[in-house]
């Protein structure tokens, strides 16, 4: 006898194997599921008509012009997508050191907020009131002598917020990890008739070498000067996460997001065991690309990995998903 005890003295008759063994009872005792209504659809913007544009370091993901990116919102909304999320490549005559243009009623992201409410309220609009895709230099906030200074940055953040609310924005989702900005989107939202608009957000965003491939898409990555590491969370924090979620809160936020997603799941389980409100993760470029460039090298099922890593954010905790897979997702969903 090569083993001194049973299997069953060793597990005391529990076999959990039993509950694997048919497609049947896998399908009764699963614990979490994904569905379309998790999914939120993150969107590359840029100039012009009829334009689909592959992204090099992101294939299969691309920027649209906005009647081209309108048209692929109401499909996904047809999926059962609830709500997209916006980026824009602006042009380099656009962008200023103050980044104002992010005000303009006619930038691409409020353009496309006007085209799609005209079209459908069927899908939820979330914008991304951070100011690098408009600043000469690619940061969130305002540049003065080598430093993001804090408080002159909520105030274009704020006006930013607003022209966006006017524009048919559902949800504010503020990027940019400045002190006070929820608060000081708020209470400018509930002054100016806005107070139905929701703000998400992005409590816990880490500074993070995950962001590359959407610097390559909106044009921002060759401006940046420095690193962003004076206002976006440091990665080996946790803690700190939970206070600027927590104030966050307390300033009037109604949902949290965590981005980058994957490398933080820690930090999805600990928001969701510390306040009970919507969590969402934020699945970043840097992680689609991987798994783009591995499943074109044959390495990776790029299906089954989208699959398991967005259902590895429900089982974490998250409410929902930002990612550049919704819509393929939201297809192999509807295949069943
Ligand atoms: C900046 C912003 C970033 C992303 C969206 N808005 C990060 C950055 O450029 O520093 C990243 C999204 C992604 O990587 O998919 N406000």
């Amino acid at each position: 006898m090569i083993m001194k005890r049973t299997i069953d003295e060793i597990t005391g008759s529990s076999r959990l194997r039993r509950t694997r063994k048919f497609g049947w009872t896998r399908r009764l005792v699963r614990e979490n599921r994904l569905s379309a209504d998790d999914l939120v659809w993150t969107v590359f913007l840029c100039e012009g008509k009829g334009v689909r544009e592959e992204i090099p370091s992101m294939p299969g993901v691309y920027r649209f012009s906005v009647d081209v990116a309108v048209e692929e919102t109401l499909r996904a909304a047809g999926l059962g997508i609830p709500a997209v999320a916006p980026f824009a490549r602006e042009p380099h005559s656009v962008k200023t050191e103050d980044g104002a243009y992010i005000t303009n009623p006619d930038n691409l992201v409020n353009r496309f907020a006007r085209d799609l409410k005209k079209q459908t309220q069927d899908i939820g609009l979330i914008t991304d009131a951070a100011l690098d895709p408009y600043t000469t230099h690619g940061h969130d906030g305002i540049l003065r002598q080598g430093e993001i200074v804090n408080d002159e940055s909520v105030e274009m953040i704020v006006r930013a917020a607003l022209s966006q609310a006017q524009a048919g924005s559902d949800i504010i989702a503020p990027s940019d990890m400045m002190d006070g900005r929820v608060g000081a989107i708020r209470d400018a939202l509930d002054a100016n008739g806005f107070q139905d608009v929701a703000i998400m957000s992005y409590a816990a965003k880490f500074s993070s070498a995950f962001y590359g491939p959407y610097r390559d898409a909106i044009g921002t990555g060759g401006l940046l000067k420095g690193d962003k590491n004076t206002y976006y969370i440091d990665h080996a924090n946790s803690g700190e996460a939970i206070r600027e979620a927590g104030q966050d809160l307390l300033e009037g936020a109604d949902m949290l997001m965590v981005k980058p997603g994957l490398p933080y799941l820690d930090i999805i389980q600990r928001f969701k065991q510390a306040f009970s409100v919507p969590l969402f993760a934020y699945q970043v470029s840097g992680e689609y690309a991987m798994i783009a460039a591995a499943a074109a090298n044959g390495w990776l099922d790029r299906d089954r990995v989208m699959m398991e890593t967005l259902l590895a954010f429900k089982r974490a905790g998250c409410d929902g998903i930002l990612t550049y897979f919704a819509v393929d997702a939201a297809k192999k969903l509807q295949q069943g």
